[in-house]
């Protein structure tokens, strides 16, 4: 499987702390925000990994990928999104890069706190569809929220709502996804949203659709670092765990 880290965005909510540089570049507990979702995939043993980043970011990330200490065995190549027209248009800047294979695709503003690599084993096992990961949250009106076929959170995912404003559950759909390699095809049929992106949400719901959406819930806590309280958020929990090691 190959993995994906999308760096693209427009960074809004944190540009009081980049002024108009790569929020993915900031720091987070001693390394580079953007270490984080690497580490994730490493974490998985997937050792090719495309980064996704806008035009005018290209130049700093790609000193930092030659300044980080090398990880033996992996390599990275950089993918151009040329505006930051959603999510699921920056996972298909990837495509040329990720050659017929599976990809794990996470958000390069998301941190966690365990490794994945159990949920990215089972589904390189059966690379069909879609597969989500979830999180309990306290702020469903902030994310993407799954609801499910029965009371059981093991139950299949009956829909996904973006943002609820009222409760629909608290299940939050995180920003790491396991996809088929034909995930391409289905960004290529997205049309997009009423703010003009092309949402992944609308990926997930289209494997929804066709029953092909897997999901399984994390351990530990995820946190979206991409808002002035998410960083601050992660920064706590990054030095909690630190301490705890
Ligand atoms: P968001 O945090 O939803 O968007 P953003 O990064 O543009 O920030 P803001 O809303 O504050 O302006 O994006 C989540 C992640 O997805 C982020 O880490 C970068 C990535 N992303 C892209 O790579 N390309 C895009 O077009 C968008 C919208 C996001």
């Amino acid at each position: 499987m190959r993995g994906v880290v999308l760096a693209g965005g427009r960074g809004t909510r944190l540009r009081d702390r980049t002024g108009g540089a790569n929020k993915h570049l900031l720091p987070l507990g001693g390394r580079a925000m953007i270490e984080y979702p690497i580490d994730a995939l490493l974490g998985c043993g997937i050792d090719d990994i495309t980064i996704v980043t806008s035009p005018e970011h290209e130049h700093d990330l790609r000193a930092h990928l030659e300044r980080r200490s090398p990880t033996p065995g992996a390599s990275f190549q950089i993918a151009i999104q040329r505006s930051p027209a959603g999510i699921a248009d920056a996972l298909g800047c990837a495509e040329a890069f990720t050659a017929g294979e599976a990809v794990c695709v996470i958000l390069g503003d998301n941190v966690l706190e365990r490794p994945i690599r159990a949920h990215a084993e089972a589904f390189a096992q059966r690379p069909v569809g879609a597969k989500v990961l979830l999180c309990e949250t306290d702020e469903p009106e902030r994310f993407a929220i799954a609801s499910f076929e029965g009371a059981d959170p093991g139950a299949p995912i009956r829909e996904i709502t973006e943002k609820p404003a009222s409760a629909r559950g608290s299940a939050a759909v995180i920003g790491v996804y396991f996809y088929e390699a034909g995930v391409y095809d289905v960004v290529r049929s997205l049309e997009p949203s009423a703010r003009g992106e092309l949402e992944i949400t609308d990926v997930n719901r289209a494997y929804l659709s066709r029953g092909e959406l897997a999901h399984a819930f994390i351990d530990g806590w995820w946190v979206d670092a991409g808002t002035p309280e998410g960083l601050t958020r992660a920064e706590s929990l990054l030095r909690r765990r630190e301490r705890r090691a």
